[in-house]
């Protein structure tokens, strides 16, 4: 019963292993390069044991060869909106290719379903329930949307897609929204810091969205969904307010356009797809990012 997380070496991933790993599953991790220093940081020695096969999620042969022998998908690799940006067409090809092969390997394996990561980019900063993307990596996402329900209607492969909006904790280092982690990292650190974008976002704490993978996994599910996650709607204002509760003298500030997208996002559908899902308050989320980065100092520091 192993399960095939892509992008095994990043942010998000991370967690999603932490919590399959502490299941007793077995994981194998398909990513461009073999770093482990992130998975080292969430999950511990445990990260030696985890099977790590390299490659390129957008070559049907590399993602084939990882896809065998498992009984499960879970699909993280992907760049962020600033990739996307400078590269659209390697952005598309890694983002939206490259799911286009994964589903191909679930196809080819005969797996029912497919987890895979959308994103709240999928919105645009006009409207936060009818999906209009105004950056390539939104626009790549909501076209891997389109491509999992036809799947479902061509080959009957289940999925769900999540739409996170910001993620946020312990771990989250790059990224256009990386901000509000980095000052709550910052601040345990003694660092000054300023976030790179103005105005509000939806923040959701990371193990909440691993906690909704897990049950996405174990969950009997039919038909294409995609889920929104997003967030509880929070100025960065706020967030600096709230880490200078925890750490007075936090030397924080904000600089730079808002994101391009609306703060308020549809709720959508998550709480009958997967009932239960955890929501941490922004307060416990970014006191357990502080707590995490205190206990953790910085590298050669
Ligand atoms: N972090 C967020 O707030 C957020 C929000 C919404 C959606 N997402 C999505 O979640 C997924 C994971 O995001 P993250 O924040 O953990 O990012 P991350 O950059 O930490 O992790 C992505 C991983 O994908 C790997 N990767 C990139 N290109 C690859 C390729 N060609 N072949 C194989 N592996 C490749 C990277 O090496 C990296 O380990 C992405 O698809 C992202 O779009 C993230």
């Amino acid at each position: 019963m192993t399960v095939l997380v892509t992008g095994g070496g990043g942010f998000l991933a991370a967690w999603i292993i932490r919590r399959l790993l502490a299941r007793g599953r077995a994981v194998r991790v398909f990513d461009q390069a073999e770093n482990r220093r992130l998975l080292h940081l969430i999950v511990g020695p445990a990260a030696d044991q985890v099977e790590w096969l390299r490659g390129d999620i957008a070559r049907a042969e590399d993602v084939r060869a990882a896809a065998a022998g498992t009984s499960a998908i879970i699909h993280m690799a992907g760049v962020l909106t600033p990739f996307c940006a400078e590269n659209p067409v390697r952005g598309a090809e890694i983002n939206l290719i490259g799911t286009l092969q994964v589903f191909e390997a679930a196809r080819a394996l005969g797996h029912r379903k497919v987890i895979y990561t959308s994103s709240a980019g999928v919105y645009g900063p006009d409207d936060g329930h009818s999906p209009l993307p105004h950056t390539h990596y939104g626009a790549f996402k909501l076209a891997c949307e389109g491509a999992a329900r036809a799947y479902y209607a061509d080959h009957g492969i289940s999925s769900i897609g999540f739409r996170p909006f910001v993620v946020y904790g312990p771990g989250r280092e790059s990224g256009g929204s990386a901000g509000p982690s980095l000052a709550a990292r910052a601040a345990a650190w003694g660092e000054a810091y300023t976030i790179p974008f103005s105005g509000a976002s939806g923040l959701v704490y990371v193990d909440d969205v691993a906690a909704a993978y897990e049950a996405a996994l174990l969950r009997e599910i039919d038909g294409a969904h995609v889920v929104n996650m997003s967030g509880i709607p929070t100025s960065n204002e706020r967030v600096i307010e709230i880490i200078r509760g925890m750490v007075p003298d936090a030397r924080l500030s904000i600089a730079g356009p808002p994101l391009t997208i609306l703060p308020d996002l549809d709720i959508g559908n998550i709480a009958t797809i997967l009932p239960g899902v955890l929501q941490t308050s922004v307060e416990d989320g970014l006191a357990a990012t502080v707590a995490f980065y205190r206990t953790h100092a910085k590298p050669n520091a």
